[in-house]
């Protein structure tokens, strides 16, 4: 059995992981090297490989990135895509293609599969952890660890001024990185794209701590969270080539808008690309190997159109359809159960 691998999306801590894990795997178990295709689908559509030998992914596991390049398009933009993916992977006499992406990269992945019969097994790949159908994807838990740090740092700052830190994270459409690295870092207040938020009750919740005697007020908001409609002005947001809301203006409304409603002074910190470049967490790296070693077990049964998840705990697979053109959010109850939390 031959087996293809590429990543698609955004990158993601963890993905050269899972590419060592593949491949080690497939060398043991399967006696074969893999065909990596480079740039996601256009490395397929181009005929772009490298051979993946164990000695290739050597010293890769701690690496951020991918070793193989990743790009957002797809196949299916394509009149003649579907046929083209079907020769490369004739030419490479690939049995199975093991596609490591999120929601855009996986929605092709299960349209190529149920739609078109190709076999394919999916991994879930994003540091958004919205990958619909698995606990958690690789690459949330660095992705956290560093908005975490970076939470911590800025209290201290804020204490020594009294001022008030406005700190903008990924997530265009799911509040999971705002949430997990605001309940770590004790934040005073958190708004993610679920629920839209009230500008004067972040307001109230700063000036509440501050009541309290507290000096340091982190208010973490993710990239897509939207204030209450009429409450607070923001540009409205255009789409990228690929249809997603281009982001990164949150922060810089919200924190003079704050300074004005509270009389304190507000700092704007943007974390941007940070979360995601650089070394995945141990967390991480385990939960990559995890995922690469049962791609390579469910290539193996042949369990074309699944995808590996996460479910309590134990590496599962579910359709690969579940990911399919839908996001996993956070549930705005259980959001709302943090309201103790914040202030
Ligand atoms: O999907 C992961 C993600 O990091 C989002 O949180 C972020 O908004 C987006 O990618 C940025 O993508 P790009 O690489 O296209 O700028």
């Amino acid at each position: 059995m031959r087996l293809g691998v590429l990543t698609g999306g955004g990158d993601c801590p963890g993905t050269n992981a899972v590419l060592r894990a593949i491949t080690r795997k497939a060398a043991s178990d399967l006696g074969t090297t893999v065909i990596g295709f480079l740039d996601a689908w256009d490395g397929v559509l181009e005929g772009r490989t490298v051979a993946l030998t164990t000695d290739v992914v050597r010293g890769i596991l701690p690496r951020g990135g991918t070793i193989l390049g990743t790009r957002r398009g797809s196949p299916l933009d394509y009149p003649d895509g579907v046929d083209r993916v079907r020769q490369a992977l004739a030419e490479h006499r690939i049995d199975m293609l093991i596609v490591i992406g999120g929601n855009g990269s996986l929605t092709v992945a299960s349209i190529l599969h149920d739609d078109h019969c190709i076999p394919i097994i999916g991994v879930p790949k994003t540091i958004d952890n919205d990958v619909m159908g698995t606990e958690y994807s690789f690459g949330f838990n660095t992705a956290v660890q560093i908005a975490t740090d970076a939470i911590d740092r800025l209290h201290t700052t804020a204490e020594s001024h009294d001022r008030i830190m406005v700190v903008e994270v990924m997530g265009r459409e799911a509040g999971w990185i705002a949430m997990h690295a605001g309940l770590a870092g004790g934040a005073t207040a958190i708004a993610i794209p679920e629920q839209p938020f009230d500008i004067e009750e972040l307001a109230r919740l700063v000036a509440r701590r501050h009541d309290r005697g507290r000096y340091a007020s982190v208010v973490v908001l993710a990239e897509g969270a939207m204030p209450i409609p009429g409450s607070l002005d923001v540009p409205t947001r255009e789409l990228d080539e690929f249809g997603h809301r281009v982001y990164g203006d949150l922060a810089l409304h919200v924190t003079p808008k704050l300074a004005e409603l509270t009389g304190f002074e507000a700092r704007v910190t943007q974390l941007g690309y940070v979360q995601r470049g650089g070394t995945p967490t141990s967390f991480d790296r385990v939960l990559s190997t995890q995922y690469g070693l049962a791609a390579v077990a469910a290539a193996i049964d042949g369990a074309s159109g699944t995808m590996i998840s996460l479910s309590c705990g134990e590496m599962t697979r579910v359709p690969l359809s579940t990911a399919r053109g839908v996001l996993k959010r956070v549930d705005v109850s259980q959001f709302a159960e943090l309201a103790p939390l914040l202030g």
